[in-house]
């Protein structure tokens, strides 16, 4: 099978705990059993207001840096920089041409970065046509996403369904790939997902130092009450469901009892917490310090680039001629 993915270098380019758990994890385990593509989208991060272009110059090293440290293995993946194969925009003009306008009017992220923002860029409004060129350009078969982009990958689907429609079969339809993790809450508000962009306090950074993620476990919400059988709170079950991705079941269990007996001592939990997740960011971090000593990312996503293009030239070919532009 054929896989792609995608992450947006914003902010410093730091990955964070919801990213990791929620997709680089599998996209390290989907490594070598599949064909797997992965790529740094820094034309979507242009959606941002407040990217700069030296942020975003920094940004995308980081993130590369951040992923490889992760366990992305350039020698099994490609790992490179979208804008890097210019092919993934003239995809998204054609494939423009095939998506519905009331669609795109119906994209939840839309929707709801339109209504925090004073100017709405056209390129926040186009981002999910975008998304399904990256895809397509690869005729990749499965996207390995968190929850929250689901409903990218449904349109993905529809592009690539209206396009085969018109023009004949070219596209198959991209299969997402969800499992354990894919959504994480923000440890301040686990009402909200995790994200950066809410704030330092509501996500912990994969770079993190030990305190700042000692500090951050230590006062993520949870509840008051300590009722025997009562219902478990949002900011609770984000601290089971992270104790999950990082703790032996036989710890995660002894807990789950405790807190059905309504004896749950929170601070153990988050100790506990703590200690594991460290335990599983301590060898990303030490590998990034290597990494970053080293200083070859610039070269292997131009190698990464190269071996993208191919596919992506060959697929553009085909869809010159389908459409009548060849
Ligand atoms: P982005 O950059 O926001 O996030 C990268 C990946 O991390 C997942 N993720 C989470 N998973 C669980 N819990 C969370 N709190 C959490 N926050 C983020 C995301 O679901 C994603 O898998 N539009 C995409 C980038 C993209 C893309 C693509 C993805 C562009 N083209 C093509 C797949 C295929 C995005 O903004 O992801």
């Amino acid at each position: 099978m054929r896989i792609f993915s995608g992450i947006q270098p914003t902010g410093t380019g730091e990955l964070h705990i919801g990213n990791y758990f929620g997709a680089i994890r599998r996209w390290v385990k989907l490594q070598g059993e599949h064909e797997t593509i992965y790529c740094i989208v820094d034309y979507h991060a242009l959606t941002s207001e407040d990217t700069t272009a030296d942020g975003l110059r920094k940004a995308r090293r980081e993130l590369a840096l951040g992923l490889l440290a992760c366990g992305i293995d350039p020698e099994k993946s490609i790992l490179y920089a979208q804008s890097d194969v210019p092919e993934h925009t003239e995809l998204c003009w054609i494939l423009g041409c095939v998506a519905s306008y009331g669609d795109l009017t119906r994209m939840t992220q839309f929707k709801e970065k339109a209504a925090k923002e004073e100017f709405v860029n056209g390129g926040l409004f186009y981002y999910p046509v975008l998304q399904a060129a990256d895809i397509l350009l690869y005729k990749a078969e499965a996207v390995p996403v968190g929850e929250d982009q689901l409903q990218h990958l449904e349109e993905a689907r529809r592009i690539a369904r209206r396009f085969n429609f018109r023009f004949g079969e070219t596209f198959p339809e991209p299969e997402p790939i969800v499992g354990e993790g894919a959504r994480i809450m923000s440890l301040a508000d686990p009402e909200r997902k995790m994200s950066k962009s809410a704030g330092p306090e509501h996500y912990i950074g994969i770079l993190e130092g030990e305190e700042g993620i000692r500090r951050k476990v230590r006062s993520a919400v949870t509840d008051v009450g300590l009722t025997p059988g009562q219902a478990m709170s949002p900011g609770v079950a984000n601290l089971f469901l992270l104790l999950e991705l990082v703790a032996p079941p036989e710890l995660v269990d002894a807990f789950r009892r405790d807190h059905a007996a309504g004896k749950l001592l929170y601070r153990d939990l988050k100790e506990a917490l703590f200690t594991h997740l460290m335990a599983t960011l301590r060898p990303i971090q030490d590998r990034y310090r290597e990494l970053a000593a080293r200083g070859e990312v610039e070269e292997v996503l131009a190698a990464g680039a190269a071996r993208a293009r191919r596919i992506a030239q060959a697929t553009m070919a085909e869809v010159r001629e389908r459409v009548g532009l060849d």
